[in-house]
């Protein structure tokens, strides 16, 4: 029986990997800091037997020596998630999503764990021209700390590959959407959908710009192969996590909208503050893993229209912090 440590596991795509490996019969330890007071969103998880939570902050290497026991594989999902968090907070993100993240990896090393998933992102490959399309070789142009972060763990852990007990796979995310236990309305999908509900105006920048997208169950389905794959497919590899279909620009993304809310109002602008630009080749994850979304941008901004409009997401203005990465009281002094 595989115990999966599933660092970051109270967050969006956390909750969401929790349920599916649940599902699927795997035992799972959460650990988390609750960095968003989101404490709430594993209270549903508590009852089942096979899953266990340990509070921590992965920064401190008291804290983390205590989680590996019988530990069979580790996912590496937490952070401070976002470009915008990680402008408001620069000492914070330095500390938690590089500091962070290598004291994780340098205390899971010689803890004889199988298989170590460490979650990039596609933001990596931050602005291309019209006629690029980026696969893993493709060369990196962070714009942002958060990116800027990512690509440095990136780069410590191939420094290591070969070299620790565990094996390493890193999959750059394409941006997620989807309905999670835990909401995140910071993300582009979510939050269009969000405000066109609500009857705002939404300003949308630079709506050209390209993105791939995926759905949170999509990436949980993903993480369960990359556990199971034989080890020479996955041991020391880079995938593109998503699928070719499903890159859009924004304007894309609010066209699909409007098509259900046809009053819906917007405003294009151009030059906005973040210059991304990227459309991502999937082939990889596609021919050695046989991995396909099952799920289109179509699908998820319908399940989070009935969702909006069941009124499901209560006190989505009045408590925004607890539906997106906007703000973050957070100390250390490991
Ligand atoms: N959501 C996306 O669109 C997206 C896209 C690309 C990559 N990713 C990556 O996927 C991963 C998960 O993203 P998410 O959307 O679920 O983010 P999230 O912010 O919802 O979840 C992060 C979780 O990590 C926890 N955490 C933060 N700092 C911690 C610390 N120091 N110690 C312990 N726990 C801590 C938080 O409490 C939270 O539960 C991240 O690594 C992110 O970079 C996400």
């Amino acid at each position: 029986m595989r115990r999966i440590l599933v660092i970051g596991g109270a967050g969006y795509v956390g909750t969401v990997l929790t349920e599916h490996l649940l599902e699927q019969g795997y035992i799972v330890r959460c650990f988390d800091n609750f960095l968003y007071k989101n404490n709430h969103c594993i209270s549903s998880f508590l009852r089942n037997k096979k899953y266990q939570f340990t509070y921590g902050d992965m920064c401190s290497p008291s804290d983390m020596s205590k989680v590996f026991d019988e530990v069979s594989d580790v996912v590496l999902l937490a952070g401070l998630v976002g470009d915008p968090i990680t402008r408001k907070y620069p000492k914070q993100s330095r500390l938690i999503n590089e500091l962070g993240i290598e004291n994780v990896i340098d205390i899971a090393n010689g803890k004889g764990t199988k298989r170590f998933i460490f979650v990039s992102t596609c933001s990596n490959y931050g602005m291309l021209s019209s006629n690029e399309i980026a696969d893993e070789e493709f060369s990196l142009n962070p714009l942002s700390d958060y990116a800027r972060a990512k690509v440095k763990c990136e780069k410590y852990l191939m420094s290591l590959f070969g070299t620790t007990d565990f094996k390493c796979t890193i999959l750059r995310f394409a941006t997620a959407f989807g309905l999670s236990p835990r909401m995140r309305f910071d993300l582009t999908i979510s939050e269009f959908t969000k405000e066109l509900v609500i009857g705002n105006e939404l300003t949308v920048f630079d709506a050209n710009t390209w993105r791939p997208y995926c759905h949170v169950r999509d990436f949980a389905r993903l993480i369960q192969i990359v556990l199971e794959a034989k080890e020479t497919s996955v041991a020391n590899q880079i995938f593109n996590a998503g699928g070719d279909d499903n890159n859009y620009t924004k304007k894309m993304i609010v066209d699909e909208i409007s098509h259900y809310i046809p009053k819906a109002k917007i405003k294009f602008l151009e030059r906005g503050s973040d210059p991304r630009n990227y459309k991502v080749n999937f082939g990889k994850v596609r021919k050695v893993l046989n991995f396909k979304p099952k799920y289109s941008v179509t699908d998820g901004i319908k399940e989070l229209l009935i969702a909006l409009e069941s009124k499901v997401f209560q006190g989505i203005i009045e408590e925004k912090n607890m539906y997106g990465n906007y703000e973050i009281d957070y100390k250390n002094d490991f």
